[in-house]
């Protein structure tokens, strides 16, 4: 592998994915991460490997959907592999709004597998790889797990919108014999993670003395991976993975959410005391614990079984989540800065008009 076009880069999979490529996988060839800068997007995330990397790393600014864009890239950068992220991820913005999902999951996934398959026309020696969710696969009762062969059953316009795009990404593959593979993944957490998500969001409105926000009973169950483990399975299968093929990944640490939210107090009581914390005002972190109206539609348990990942590729998780928390705790601490930045703009304008937290 030459040449990589990584999409949605610039967002908090993506970005580590990058990192990861370059810093610990080794690979000696060219990145180039098309990003369309969205809200969840800011290159700020890789800015240190944009000087490290000068030449071998390159950003674009633009839109998955454009089909001319896609076209001059492939043509100029000769790409041999895809890796692509670029994706509208947040299961609440999904149900206040799914038009971006369906644009950008749906088409710009079919723009990229459009242009991909005329650009490589019958080669097999390139690979599309497709990453998507654990959500494609619906809702599990107290027992079981997801496998490759369980039916899609996807709940929410977000898990609905990448189902589309995983069948057709396999639909590209039978039909026209397009090499591609396609990672299915748990939640993941760790740095770069825009708050908005469960982990951060949490992380920061504990600093802030704000309520911590929890769905329904707070006894839904979600798998959870720290995001470089995610990264080493994205590696291994686009390099060995076999084409065609599904691969679960999953972290082996199912909790239920109210535990990981009791898990993050506690860590934060570790490394940023509750008592030396002004915004607190005397209380615990646990006691701003506020239990909210449930999602509409809210998955109960999602498990993940990754056997197949194991045993043809021996990857496994390697952070327990004790571990991964304290590590993320320790990195929103370590960095204001960037969380003042993504908080700014067009995210706070969002949550004004449609949340207020
Ligand atoms: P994210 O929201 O943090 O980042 C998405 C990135 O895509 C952003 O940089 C955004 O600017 C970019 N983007 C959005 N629309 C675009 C468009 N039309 N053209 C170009 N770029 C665009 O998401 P994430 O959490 O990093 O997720 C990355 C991928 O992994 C997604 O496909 C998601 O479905 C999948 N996934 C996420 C999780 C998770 O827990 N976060 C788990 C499994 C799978
Ligand atoms: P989230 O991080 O949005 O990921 P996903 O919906 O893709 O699983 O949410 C993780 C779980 O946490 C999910 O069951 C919804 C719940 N949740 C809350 O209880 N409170 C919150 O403020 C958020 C954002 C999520």
């Amino acid at each position: 592998m030459n040449t990589i076009l990584v999409t949605g880069g610039a967002g908090f999979i993506g970005s580590n994915f990058i990192r990861y490529a370059l810093e610990d996988a080794g690979f000696k060839g060219r990145l180039v991460n098309l990003d369309k800068l969205t809200y969840a997007g800011n290159p700020e995330n890789l800015s240190d490997m944009q000087k490290k990397y000068k030449g071998r790393y390159v950003f674009v600014k633009g839109d998955i959907c454009d089909f001319k864009l896609l076209e001059r890239l492939f043509k100029k950068h000769r790409f041999d592999a895809v890796v692509h992220f670029a994706a509208e991820s947040h299961v609440d913005r999904s149900i206040f709004g799914p038009k971006d999902f369906i644009e950008t999951n749906i088409h710009g996934t079919f723009a990229l597998l459009e242009t991909a398959r005329q650009a490589w026309a019958g080669r097999k020696d390139v690979r599309f790889h497709h990453v998507s969710t654990d959500e494609v696969y619906g809702s599990l009762g107290r027992t079981g797990k997801f496998k490759e062969t369980t039916p899609y059953d996807p709940r929410s316009p977000y898990s609905a919108s990448k189902a589309s795009s995983d069948h057709l990404v396999m639909a590209y593959h039978h039909t026209y014999g397009l090499p591609v593979t396609i990672s299915n993944c748990s939640n993941n957490y760790g740095p770069y993670h825009f708050p908005e998500k469960l982990i951060p969001l949490v992380i920061l409105n504990a600093l802030e003395g704000k309520p911590l926000p929890v769905y329904g009973d707070g006894l839904q169950v979600r798998d959870w991976l720290y995001v470089g483990d995610h990264c080493a399975a994205i590696w291994r299968v686009l390099r060995k993975g076999r084409t065609g093929q599904t691969y679960n990944v999953g972290g082996a640490s199912e909790k239920y959410n109210i535990d990981v939210v009791k898990g993050i107090c506690a860590a934060l009581e570790r490394q940023a005391p509750s008592a030396a914390n002004p915004a607190l005002k005397g209380k615990k972190y646990l006691q701003l614990i506020t239990y909210v109206k449930d999602r509409p539609g809210h998955d109960r348990r999602y498990a993940i079984d990754f056997s197949k990942l194991r045993r043809e590729l021996g990857w496994r998780p390697s952070v327990t989540f004790k571990e991964g928390l304290e590590r993320t705790v320790a990195w929103y601490l370590a960095n204001p800065a960037w969380v003042k930045n993504v908080k700014s703009g067009e995210y706070r304008k969002w949550l004004n008009k449609n949340y207020r937290r």
